[in-house]
Formats: structure tokens, sequence, C-alpha cells
């Protein structure tokens, strides 16, 4: 039988990390955060004030330096920002393609959680989720997050942050941000992290 391959894309703090590491394990398969990707890229570019597509193909060709997904501010809202600039550039998109490409179709599947990974990545995936909350929740949930991890926040900056965000992934000419035609949409603006795990996992059973 074909890998079970499992997508699920959506904007950030919109749940789909949580939400893609609870289905991986549930089903026993490995899952690959592919914003880390692109983050990595917009963090060497910021360090070495290189041009993005130098960036990327030198790390498309290396092994992921462990080093550098150990960076404390991979994760941070700023390299958010930079990620999502660096990744309207063909190149960038094009050298992360097969490293993505390879770990979709390993063994009997994967979990890739991302923007693009139910239409360009894997369109043949088994199962296709697109995640999403209103900007008020998912706004709320990274200040949280950034509080609970002692570093500075403000609601409002976060909120303004975001729906930028969005704006230029949803807008790029690649690859943009949006739902397969086959992927089934969970909003999880109203629903605890238990429910919206419990709510994926009842759309992929129904899908495989
Ligand atoms: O998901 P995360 O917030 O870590 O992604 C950071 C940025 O990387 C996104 O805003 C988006 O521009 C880019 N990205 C992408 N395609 C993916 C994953 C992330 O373009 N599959």
């Amino acid at each position: 039988t074909s890998p079970l391959i499992i997508a699920v894309d959506g904007p950030t703090a919109s749940g789909k990390g949580t939400i893609a590491k609870a289905l991986a394990a549930h089903y026993g398969l490995p899952h690959l955060d592919t914003g880390l990707l692109y983050r990595a890229v917009g963090r060497q570019v910021e360090l070495n004030l290189g041009n993005p597509d130098d960036a990327a193909d030198a790390l498309a060709a290396c092994e992921f330096p462990t080093s550098l997904l150990d960076d404390p501010e991979l994760r941070s809202e700023t390299t958010g920002g930079l990620a999502s600039r660096v990744s309207i550039h063909h190149g960038v998109r094009q050298a992360l393609f097969a490293r993505q490409r390879a770990f979709a179709t390993q063994g009997r599947g994967a979990v890739l959680d991302g923007r693009d990974i139910g239409t360009v990545i894997a369109p043949e995936a088994r199962a296709k989720l697109f995640i999403t909350a209103s900007v008020a929740a998912r706004a709320k949930r990274r200040h949280l997050e950034m509080i609970a991890a002692g570093r500075e926040s403000q609601l409002d900056e976060i909120a303004a942050d975001l729906a930028a965000r969005d704006e230029r992934d949803r807008n790029r000419k690649e690859a943009p941000l949006r739902a397969a035609v086959d992927a089934a949409t969970l909003d999880t603006s109203e629903l605890s992290r238990d429910a919206a795990i419990a709510a994926a996992i009842a759309l992929v059973d129904s899908r495989i």
C-alpha cells in the first residue's frame, strides 16, 4: 500500500504544529515541521547578511545542522517574519522541496505541517487537514506562549505581525497559503488543545 502521508497546513499559531505532532504520535509516523526549514534559511540570511537563494542552497546540500535547529531564536516571531520574507523566493522553495519530498515518501509515511504540503509537497497525501483559527485566538495563543517562555510580548503587536505574515503568505505567487481542494478544514478558535487533537484524529480516520 502507498505510504500514509498526512498533510497539515494552515496559518501560524492555528494549532497545526500541536496537531501534527499529536497525529504523528497517534499513527506512529515521523513528523516534520517544515516552517523550521524556512526559519533556518531566514536566520542564516539574517546572521550572514546573505542572499536567500544561496542560504537555501547551502542548507539543502548539507545534513541539516542540529545546532541550527537548537537556536532558541528559531521560534521567535521575528524569525517567523524573516522566514515569511525568504519563502517568497523561488530558489528557496526549490532548494527545500527535495528535502521535504524525501521525508514525506520515506517508509510507511509521515506527517508534515506547513503551508503548501497538501498543494505542492505531497498532493497525493492520503489525508489533508487545513487548520484555521481567528487572528484574535491565534494572537492570544502566541502571546501566552511567549509569556510562558519568559519573553517580552505585546498582544496588539503579535496580532499585527500575524496578520501581516498571513497576508504575505496568502498572496505570494508561488505556493500561497490555501487549503487544497480535497482538504478538510478544522477551525480551532473555540477548541481546547485536546478537543482539537481529537477532532483532527477523527477527520484523518474518516479519510484513510
Ligand atoms: O509555520 P511557521 O510559522 O514556522 O512558518 C514560518 C514561515 O515559513 C511562514 O510564514 C511561511 O512564509 C513559510 N513557510 C512556507 N511553507 C511551508 C512552511 C513555512 O512558506 N511549508
